[in-house]
């Protein structure tokens, strides 16, 4: 196991001396965004095996039905109106066709030579200012599907999917110059100091896990447990990453910023979609019931679901944080060196 890391972080960081094509201009990119915000934009090495890659954000409110409950609640939603379904009580934006047959939209756009997921609107850029110079950016990464990984690596042993899946990093900064970097994993994630990641020119290099979509600073294998699944063996449960496609966050984005007294969002530029970040629901199917033939022959039924709700949005990922890292009971500790 120490070999085939070892193998794995060599070969992550001989990538490192590969050239990076330049960020493009996106079209989307507005003028009044703090350059710091892009000039210090993560770039995401995707997965070389993973078939589900960075979705486009308005494409999941096409591809599913708002229900409540496993009810379907009838009308017309888009990004400009997703908010609305929140007087609907909880509500789970649940894929129109069977996810068992993998419907091609749950695979997303893979990013181009150049890194931006073209047609595919797939990352949110939110900006909270604190005052005092300090202001946090948090790159919101959309993903159609999560692919929950095999428990031992055994191939029947699969749990933890789910429809749609938000991650994110976010960069402290203070007077524009970048003091700490948020990783979300699973429930939780680790926070780097800048100095200490790995990066192209003054971009951050971050490892996006095959199926999970934990955001990691280094290739390789990452031991993980998975939350509310407490089993008896450590590091039975695995993350992998590597540098498969380069995936630019930034040329594919909408950008805000959020006010933290107010809890409002402001887009940078009239032509992005907003009424979506205030949505409460789910981007997935809500967790399918025992008795689901889907759920069939989950040895972990009753333990972790082989099919688990879909996540929340940006706006359930403590914009206002104190920390560098959501507060959660858990210790904040900003690491000053590469860590699995
Ligand atoms: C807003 O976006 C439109 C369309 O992409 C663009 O033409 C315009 O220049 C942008 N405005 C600002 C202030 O960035
Ligand atoms: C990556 O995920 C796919 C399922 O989406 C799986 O078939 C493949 O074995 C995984 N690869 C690694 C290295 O975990």
């Amino acid at each position: 196991m120490l070999t085939t890391w070892i193998i794995f972080f060599g070969y992550g960081s001989l990538a490192l001396g590969t050239p990076i094509p330049p960020t493009l201009q996106s079209p989307l990119r507005p003028a009044s965004v703090p350059s710091y915000v892009l000039d210090y934009a993560p770039l995401v090495y995707l997965h070389s095996e993973d078939p589900y890659r960075p979705a486009d954000i308005g494409s999941q409110v096409q591809n599913t039905r708002p229900e409540v409950d496993y009810t379907f609640i009838p009308g017309q939603y888009d990004l400009n109106n997703l908010d609305q379904l929140n007087l609907f009580g909880e509500l789970y934006l649940t894929s129109k066709v069977d996810i068992i047959t993998n419907p091609g939209w749950l695979k997303g756009v893979t990013p181009n030579s150049c890194g931006t997921t073209e047609s595919a609107v797939t990352c949110a850029v939110i900006t909270t200012d604190h005052g005092n110079g300090l202001v946090d950016a948090f790159y919101m990464y959309f993903y159609a599907y999560n692919w929950g990984g095999l428990v031992a690596q055994i191939s029947s042993w699969n749990v933890g999917n789910h429809v749609g899946d938000w991650e994110h990093n976010m960069i402290r900064f203070q007077n524009g110059v970048p003091i700490a970097v948020w990783f979300s994993q699973h429930n939780n994630g680790q926070a780097f100091d800048y100095k200490a990641l790995q990066k192209c020119g003054d971009r951050p290099i971050v490892y996006s896990a095959n199926g999970s979509h934990a955001n990691y600073a280094i290739s390789g294998e990452h031991e993980h447990t998975i939350p509310n699944l407490n089993l008896p063996i450590n590091g039975i449960l695995m993350d992998f990453t590597d540098d498969g496609p380069l995936w630019d966050p930034i040329t594919s984005a909408y950008f805000y910023s959020f006010d933290i007294s107010t809890s409002t969002f402001t887009e940078y530029n009239s032509s992005y979609p907003t009424a979506w970040l205030n949505f409460l629901g789910h981007w997935g199917d809500k967790q399918y019931p025992d008795s689901d033939p889907r759920e069939a022959s989950n040895i972990f039924a009753g333990i972790e679901a082989r099919y688990s709700d879909g996540p929340t949005g940006p706006i359930d990922k403590q914009l206002h944080r104190a920390n560098v890292c959501p507060d959660n009971g858990n210790p904040c500790l900003i690491r000053e060196t590469l860590t699995a």
